[in-house]
């Protein structure tokens, strides 16, 4: 055991590998009544030399009846001790064990907690009423040795017999099929149920479920389909049953091999604290990420839940049957699949443009948070379970994206699939470093993949390429040079290149690329041919690759007539529009220009880039909140919207795109945010109408619309909406409701629904976005911190991992004072927060950053707004 000398904590260590788990024989007995549970387990292990102690992992278990027996049937009672610090059960035998096979038995119990991981409950009300409990598994990241003991690592693989006792009753699940049934011995209320073997696999996707469900089901290429929903609301799994019926032959097409068990079940599971997770052959959903209703749904969930199957889907293959070797490499798993989903999501639904929505949902945030300091490379050194917890971040799923899709484009469609392909085909059933996917594309394409990616995945940040041109009569004459690209705009110590794929298109073909070239020096030049005088030469189109450029303004003036009459490309538009906004931030360029800019956008009718000027505008919004520049900031932004507004107006109308429909809410809800009072009116009357019968308000304007309803409202308003949060049978409604009720401006109003956030009445897992509005409503934003703070002990115990991390940014980033930043250090000094750690230091990043932008803007920016209105 090794002491880290900072922190005095244990330090982490991988499990030896002198012994490792051949097959798992799991016998699981949930008790839903009285809370705990109870099993065994029989491991087959192989010694690879020879040992007198067997090392895994166990974690708030009690543990009994160990027995170890070697390959001639001699068994031992080693002694046990197990470390609640390092998360182990050491065995210690008298007698070493042979090299060879040998077997490990033991019993163990623990409570259900509610803490939505290893092994735990869920509540759920019955049909009639009664208040009733299920049990379900949560085992990513290191979770598996809450529910029973094992070499919980990704890369020890092992085959799994899992029994579940159950009432006869219920419904009970695991990762294969049922093999068969048996009643239990003298309590004929209960059952057992036996699960054929698995396939070799990782201990974090073993899965079981017991409770009461309905469910519908399909084939699809002779695996049998099924959705589990909460009873009565089977048909709202159709919606994400057709999605994977469609995308499993769709996958087995694209990764080169069908999907390897029989069956596969997707099930809405009450209380889960992630949006899903990929357990194979029993996939585990939040209800809101799953549950489709054709008319309570709105269109973004829809969309979303057909992302979600298809990002889970996707592990099916990455992740499941190729894993990575340890959490390192997490971002193969997600970062793939997020760059999956995308193109399961085209090819289910072309018509969602899912690939422009790319930009604004994945890009622009992974290139806003890559520019801190405290950001992080992709490949990362992690050793202890707090760590594995907090890289499921931005940089894992976003960035690796980003840069896959990079990469796609770099090696063409045809080149890429047949080394993913190959990557599959070596690597089944086994584990993978992240340069083993270099390898195979390497193989696939003949071109340098590893000396490319290895700059993007291995070191933090990005590169902003500074370009300016020379005209040599029709030959234009570009001159790129790269440095990290940093949000405070300071030159960076370290000194880092990246091997960045250039590409360029100009006014002559605004969506074709002209020219490609690796910039792997500092500075290259690049010569174009046949470029007239008038011409706009840029970089980067459809924002493929992952760096910023910034021009010149002679070249910038070229595109300002491209970008009104929308001859260049939205996503071009839009990459300009989020290029600018950083260099703003760090100061290259002042927020009057950015504003100015902004409305020459008068007349722009995309989404993407709708959705980019406007997280642009909100990111102003912290700055300004507690400023005299409020009012006239909101009057900025509601003239700005007006003539979208008045074009799109307020019901959807037949045969309009898919992108128009979810542009509408979008402007709606940020008029609603900007106090535009006739929109705060007419959503009211909406909203009014509805309730009366006499109308009806379109799940997609519900959200901003009971936003406005508690904007303009008192104790009454907040009154009917409790009310109405209580009667909502759907919980996608009843977040709507819940995650309005920060918008009431009343601070003790306010007050009260941070203590509703911790209630009975709102689950764990929603309760962070509850509070997370209060905080975003001005009058609520010290409250919530101060709230925080009194109940930090409770909300600790509550969300370790990824939702804590969540809450503590949210709640203190837009802060704009030093003195803010260091109360904020300070008590984190004080109340550390394992998990937790990277996202503090991002957000001191982000509010400094904040403090030295309002400090250097402030002047210009007050008077700009003065004389805009
Ligand atoms: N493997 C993750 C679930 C997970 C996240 C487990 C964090 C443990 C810690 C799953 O595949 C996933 O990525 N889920 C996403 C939803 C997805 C559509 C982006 C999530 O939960 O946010
Ligand atoms: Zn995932």
């Amino acid at each position: 055991m090794r002491i880290d000398v900072m922190t005095g904590s244990v330090e982490f260590q991988r499990l030896p590998k002198t012994v490792v788990p051949r097959h798992y024989a799991l016998y699981l007995h949930p008790d839903l009544v009285g809370l705990t549970f109870t099993g065994h387990v029989i491991c087959d292990l192989e010694v690879k030399s020879q040992c007198s102690t067997i090392v895994c992992n166990s974690a708030e278990l009690e543990v009994t009846d160990v027995t170890v027996t070697d390959a001639n049937g001699v068994t031992q009672r080693p002694t046990v001790e197990l470390s609640a610090e390092l998360e182990t059960l050491t065995c210690r035998l008298q007698q070493p064990l042979a090299p060879g096979a040998a077997q490990m038995r033991l019993k163990f119990a623990a409570p259900l907690t509610d803490k939505m991981r290893g092994l735990y409950r869920c509540k759920y009300t019955s049909p009639c009423g009664e208040e009733r409990f299920a049990a379900a598994t949560q085992f990513e990241a290191t979770d598996a040795r809450r529910c029973f003991p094992c070499w919980d690592e990704p890369a020890l693989k092992a085959t799994f017999d899992i029994t579940l006792v159950a009432p006869r009753d219920r419904v009970a699940l695991s990762n294969m099929p049922v093999s068969r049934e048996e009643e239990y011995p003298r309590r004929p209320e209960l059952r057992v149920v036996h699960f054929a073997t698995t396939p070799i696999m990782s201990t974090y996707i073993i899965a079981c479920v017991v409770g009461e469900f309905d469910h519908i089901e399909t084939t699809s290429d002779n695996v049998c389909i099924r959705v589990y929903t909460p009873l009565g609301k089977g048909e709202m799994g159709r919606f994400a049953l057709d999605c994977a019926a469609k995308i499993l032959p769709y996958y087995k097409g694209y990764f080169g091999s069908a999907y390897p068990l029989p069956k596969l079940d997707l099930i809405a599971i009450p209380d889960f604290a992630s949006g899903a997770m990929e357990n194979w052959g029993l996939v585990t959903f939040r209800e809101t990420c799953i549950l489709v209703d054709p008319v309570n749904t709105s269109t973004a969930r829809r969309q979303f839940c057909a992302q979600v199957v298809g990002h889970e889907l996707a592990h099916m293959w990455f992740g499941n049957l190729v894993t990575m070797e340890w959490w390192t490499h997490l971002w193969l798993n997600e970062g793939y699949a997020e760059f999956a989903m995308y193109l399961s999501t085209d090819y289910l639904f072309p018509h969602y443009k899912i690939w422009m929505q790319f930009v604004s949902e994945c890009y622009m945030g992974a290139l806003a948070t890559d520019s801190l300091r405290t950001s992080h490379p992709i490949e990362v050194p992690v050793s202890n379970p707090s760590e594995v917890d907090e890289i499921f971040d931005g940089i894992s799923y976003d960035k690796g994206a980003c840069v896959i899709r990079m990469l796609h484009e770099f090696l063409g469609h045809e080149a890429f699939k047949r080394g993913m392909n190959l990557y599959l085909k070596r690597h089944q059933f086994g584990n993978t470093f992240t340069e083993d996917l270099w390898a195979a594309l390497e193989e696939s394409s003949g071109r340098p993949v590893r000396d490319v990616m290895s700059t993007w995945t291995r070191q933090t940040g990005y590169p902003v390429v500074r370009v300016s041109e020379r005209r040599e009569g029709t030959t234009r004459i570009i001159t790129a040079s790269q440095r990290r690209c940093l949000a405070d705009g300071k030159p960076d110590a370290d000194d880092q290149m990246w091997m960045v794929p250039l590409s360029f298109s100009s006014s002559q073909s605004p969506s074709e690329t002209i020219h490609k070239v690796i910039l792997s020096e500092r500075t290259t030049e690049v010569r174009l041919e046949n470029i007239g005088p008038d011409d706009w030469v840029k970089l980067n189109p459809g924002a493929v690759g992952f760096y910023r450029v910034q021009y010149p303004p002679e070249m910038l003036e070229q595109f300002k007539s491209a970008i009104a009459t929308k001859v260049m490309p939205a996503l071009d538009r839009n990459s300009l529009v989020d290029d600018l906004f950083a260099l703003v931030q760090a100061g290259d360029s002042s927020t009057v220009d950015f504003l100015r800019l902004a409305r020459s956008f008068v007349d722009e009718d995309e989404f993407t880039v709708w959705s980019c000027l406007l997280s642009s505008l909100r990111r102003l919004w912290p700055l300004l909140q507690h400023t005299e520049m409020l009012e006239p900031f909101h009057a900025y932004c509601r003239q700005l919207l007006r003539t979208i507004h008045k074009r799109l107006g307020w019901q959807q109308r037949e045969g309009e795109g898919h992108m128009t429909t979810l542009l509408r809410p979008m402007v709606i809800a940020h008029l609603v945010s900007f106090n535009d009072q006739p929109t705060l009116a007419e959503a009211e009357r909406l909203f009014r109408a509805h309730q009366e019968g006499t109308g009806t308000l379109h799940a997609d304007l519900r959200s901003a619309a009971y936003r406005a309803v508690l904007k303009r409202g008192g104790k009454a308003e907040f009154d009917m909406m409790l009310k109405l949060y209580r009667e909502a049978e759907m919980l996608e409604e009843k977040n709507r409701i819940a995650h309005a009720l920060g918008s009431i401006p009343d601070p003790e109003l306010l007050t009260s629904v941070l203590e509703f956030a911790l209630s009975d009445e709102v689950r764990a897992q929603e309760s962070v976005f509850v509070m997370i509005s209060v905080s975003a409503n001005r009058l609520g934003h010290e409250l919530t911190w101060d709230f925080y703070k009194r109940n930090c002990q409770i909300l600790c115990d509550r969300y370790k991992g990824r939702l804590l991390a969540q809450l503590v940014k949210s709640l203190t980033e837009d802060f704009t004072t030093e003195e803010r930043a260091l109360e904020v250090e300070q008590f984190f000094v004080e109340h550390p927060h394992p998990g937790a750690e990277r996202s503090i230091l991002q957000s001191l990043e982000t509010i400094r950053l904040n403090a030295a932008w309002l400090q250097r803007d402030r002047q210009a920016l007050s008077e700009y707004l003065a004389q805009c209105q």
